[in-house]
């Protein structure tokens, strides 16, 4: 039996489960895109401050600009405060969001310091009362979801009871990193916790937290019967992880990409970034992203530093083509470093 299967969220239903995490800095519309096309499910905004949305701060403003292409996308707002959660949500259904999540897990020190994020895990009974507030406020064909970690601290793990008040509050979905706030993103991701709120909750449970190979995705589902799963760090500059966890959750074999293959997706999301940035910002943007798609290849580190000099955008499509065309096969860290200077136009 594949475990590839369609994921009903509330009244939302996706083809698939996998989905794109959250990702602060990352996960713009572009990168979602991207995700998308290469097979993700659903995609989510970064995090946004509520109160940001409510006061009109631009940035927070921004967070919301979505595409027509990248649908289903939820967008995760941040904030103890209903009110201000339910008036961001309002903006972010008016500008195309298809689901609502609350964000529970995240453990950055000024988040917590305001009881936003991973707080809100001391307070099952507040998080009880935003998912109701919001449940109540946005129009029903929008899920209203949260994403949590397991607990507090190693002590507090109440990631299952968490994940039962919300759906008790209409929640239709509940996404579970499997760390505890305490660990932020070290020591290993607690899989048993995820299957206990698995076995809590009759909502379709989310497993998140170090997927980085099709294997690690099977293992998530098999151990915690989880209903789907969340990609985060593993899918930056690697979006072919969707594509090969399908195949592998439906017994097929599942390739590495091959240089020709991560030559077309750089393509791809460089063509992505200038459509929503224009030409100039989608050069210079490409420069972190090139990081991320070469990161660990041989080479790599040449290829960026090779990237810094590169203005335009014909310069770029140029050096990619070069790198990962004519120099198939491979990259040298010994590469005259004239090789960029070669390519510039007289
Ligand atoms: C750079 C970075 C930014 C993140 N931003 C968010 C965020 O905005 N909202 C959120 O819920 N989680 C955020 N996370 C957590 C991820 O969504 C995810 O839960 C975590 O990285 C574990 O999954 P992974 O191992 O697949 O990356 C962030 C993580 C990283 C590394």
């Amino acid at each position: 039996m594949t475990l590839y299967r369609p994921l009903h969220v509330g009244p939302l239903h996706l083809d698939g489960n996998l989905l794109f995490a959250p990702l602060s800095g990352v996960s713009t519309s572009p990168v979602r895109k991207l995700a998308r096309e290469f097979g993700a499910n659903l995609v989510y905004s970064e995090m946004v401050k509520a109160q940001g949305v409510v006061h009109g701060n631009i940035k927070s403003r921004h967070y919301l600009d979505m595409d027509p292409d990248e649908h289903p996308v939820g967008v995760q707002l941040a904030d103890a405060d209903a009110g201000a959660l339910v008036e961001a949500a309002h903006a972010a259904i008016e500008r195309g969001a298809d689901l609502i999540d609350l964000n529970c897990g995240c453990p950055v020190k000024k988040v917590v310091k305001t009881e936003c994020g991973a707080a809100l895990l001391k307070d099952p009974a507040l998080i009880g009362r935003i998912i109701a507030a919001l449940r109540a406020a946005v129009p029903p064909h929008i899920p209203v979801t949260l994403k949590i970690r397991v607990g507090w601290d190693s002590s507090s793990k109440n990631g299952p009871e968490v994940a039962h008040i919300a759906e008790d509050n209409g929640a239709a979905m509940v996404t579970v990193h499997g760390r505890t706030r305490e660990q932020l993103y070290s020591g290993q991701v607690d899989l048993s916790m995820i299957r206990l709120v698995k076995e809590r909750v009759s909502i379709p449970v989310i497993g998140n937290g170090d997927i980085l190979t099709p294997e690690d995705a099977k293992r998530m589902i098999s151990e915690t019967g989880c209903d789907g799963i969340m990609i985060g760090r593993g899918a930056v500059g690697n979006p072919w992880i969707f594509g090969r966890i399908r195949a592998v959750l439906e017994g097929r074999h599942a390739p590495e990409p091959g240089v020709e293959e991560k030559r077309r997706g750089l393509v791809r999301m460089f063509a992505l970034l200038c459509a929503s940035h224009g030409d100039y910002k989608g050069v210079r943007m490409m420069r972190k992203f090139v990081g991320w798609f070469t990161h660990g290849i041989p080479g790599g580190k040449r290829f960026r530093g090779d990237m810094m000099e590169i203005e335009s955008p014909a310069e770029l499509s140029a050096f990619i083509d070069f790198r990962f065309g004519v120099r198939m096969g491979g990259f040298d860290e010994d590469e005259p470093s004239e090789m960029s200077a070669a390519l510039k136009p007289e």
